[in-house]
């Protein structure tokens, strides 16, 4: 066994065993970040903190939750919103949560595109970052059905049935999933089984990826300029802080951090007490009533734009549509040809174009998706989602003929 010296704190004594100040060094001290960057930066902080809110949130609401078709809507909108001490506090939280979840994730991909933040070795960034967007759409739409209302039970509905495949009318592969003809007790134990367990484990350990892939690569700056880290942070270290071009992790780095995130959670909470209302749909305060089909049935906002690329189509091609738009996006360090790693407003015309389309598109796509698809939001919605398929296949065209900067 080795030897080990008196120790005079408990930093100290952890640090014989641990050997805590090295991973302190490694995680934080010694974490070199760029200089150059801004408030959009904090958002993956912003995104850990929300999960983070999620989670302990969850943890309340479990405690009362019961996943059973016949109890499940009255321990929701009874026991936890009337009976238990600030149960409705929580319940709020995790709903406000689920929703601004999405809008930083978005504020986050978008802020990843505008940058160039996926290129140029930054590919596994990028992968792993959607790894867990893909799994956080999987949580949100089992989150959906635990309150057994009637969003819950219709939307099940509806996007189950998706897995008939159109014209392959696998239907055994949508009682499969159901674990029943319609959805019932089944779906709902094991949507619960997924969204308590399995589902948050696959997110941590995908964000987990996620830190982990932007150590070799660092993290990208305003303008997308490359230097040397290790040299950078010498100088740093030999007190030329002016000159360095990066900062450590702790405890400057993180000051700008904690600040972005005292103005998010400022405004969280302040709809988490006072307007809510919009991140609980009012449908889902009727039981669920599988005789009853809602007038129109629609998913939560942050799916609406590729419900819309689903929904011009005819079944099988909008199907074929939808599961495109599920899946370009991790494909998009591999579709920008260009040899540019720069943010957008520095790079040609034709990308610029594509960026703010792309970014337009999918907001009026948004807005369409919770529309009735009636008249004229049909052919918007229809033009909308070609527009869509078309950015991404002519990407790799526009991008390859763009000029080095
Ligand atoms: C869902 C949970 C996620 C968490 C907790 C998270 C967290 C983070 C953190 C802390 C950073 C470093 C600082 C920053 O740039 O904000 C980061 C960087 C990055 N993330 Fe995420 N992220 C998540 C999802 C995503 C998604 C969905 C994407 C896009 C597909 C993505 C793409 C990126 C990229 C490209 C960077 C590098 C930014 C740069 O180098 O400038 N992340 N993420």
């Amino acid at each position: 066994m080795a030897k080990f010296e008196k120790a005079n704190s408990v930093e100290e004594w952890l640090d014989q065993r641990l050997a805590i100040r090295k991973v302190k060094k490694v995680m934080a001290y010694e974490y070199w970040i760029p200089k150059d960057i801004n408030f959009l930066w904090a958002m993956g902080m912003v995104l850990a903190a929300t999960f983070g809110l999620l989670l302990v949130s969850g943890i309340f609401l479990l405690m009362y939750y019961k996943p059973d078709t016949k109890l499940a809507f009255d321990s929701v909108n009874y026991t936890i919103m009337t009976e238990v001490h600030f149960g409705w506090l929580w319940r709020h939280i995790h709903a406000v949560a689920a929703s601004f979840v999405f809008v930083i994730i978005y504020i986050h991909m978008f802020t990843g595109i505008y940058y160039g933040s996926y290129k140029k070795g930054r590919e596994m960034i990028w992968i792993t970052g959607m790894l867990p967007f893909v799994t956080f759409s999987a949580e949100a739409f089992s989150g959906y059905l635990l309150p057994w209302g009637q969003m819950s039970y219709w939307a099940g509905m509806v996007i189950t049935n998706l897995f008939n495949l159109g014209g392959l009318e696998t239907d055994w592969l949508v009682t499969w999933i159901r674990g029943d003809f319609s959805p019932n007790d089944a779906m709902l134990t094991r949507f619960f089984m997924l969204h308590v367990v399995l589902l948050p484990l696959v997110i941590i350990v995908l964000i987990g990826l996620h830190f982990a892939a932007l150590r070799i690569p660092h993290v990208n700056n305003q303008e997308g300029e490359e230097f040397d880290f290790e040299e950078e942070a010498e100088k740093y270290k030999a007190g030329k802080k002016k000159e360095s071009k990066v900062i450590p992790f702790q405890p400057v780095f993180i000051s700008k951090d904690v600040f972005v995130l005292g103005i998010y959670l400022t405004i969280f909470f302040y709809l988490v007490f006072y307007h809510y209302g919009f991140a609980l749909d009012p449908v889902n305060l009727d039981p669920a009533d599988p005789l009853k089909t809602p007038k129109h049935i629609y998913p939560e906002w942050y799916f609406l734009w590729s419900y819309e690329i689903l929904r011009p189509f005819s079944v099988n091609i909008g199907l074929i549509a939808f599961g495109f738009a599920q899946v370009i996006f991790f494909f998009l360090p591999f579709l920008d040809r260009s040899p540019n790693a720069k943010p957008v407003h520095k790079r040609g015309l034709a990308f610029k174009l594509w960026f703010w389309i792309l970014l337009i598109d999918m907001i009026v796509l948004t807005v369409l998706g919770k529309l009735p698809p009636e008249g004229i939001f049909t052919q918007i919605g229809l033009v909308g989602a070609i527009l869509f398929i078309v950015l991404f296949l002519i990407l790799p065209v526009i991008t390859k003929k763009e000029k080095r900067v």
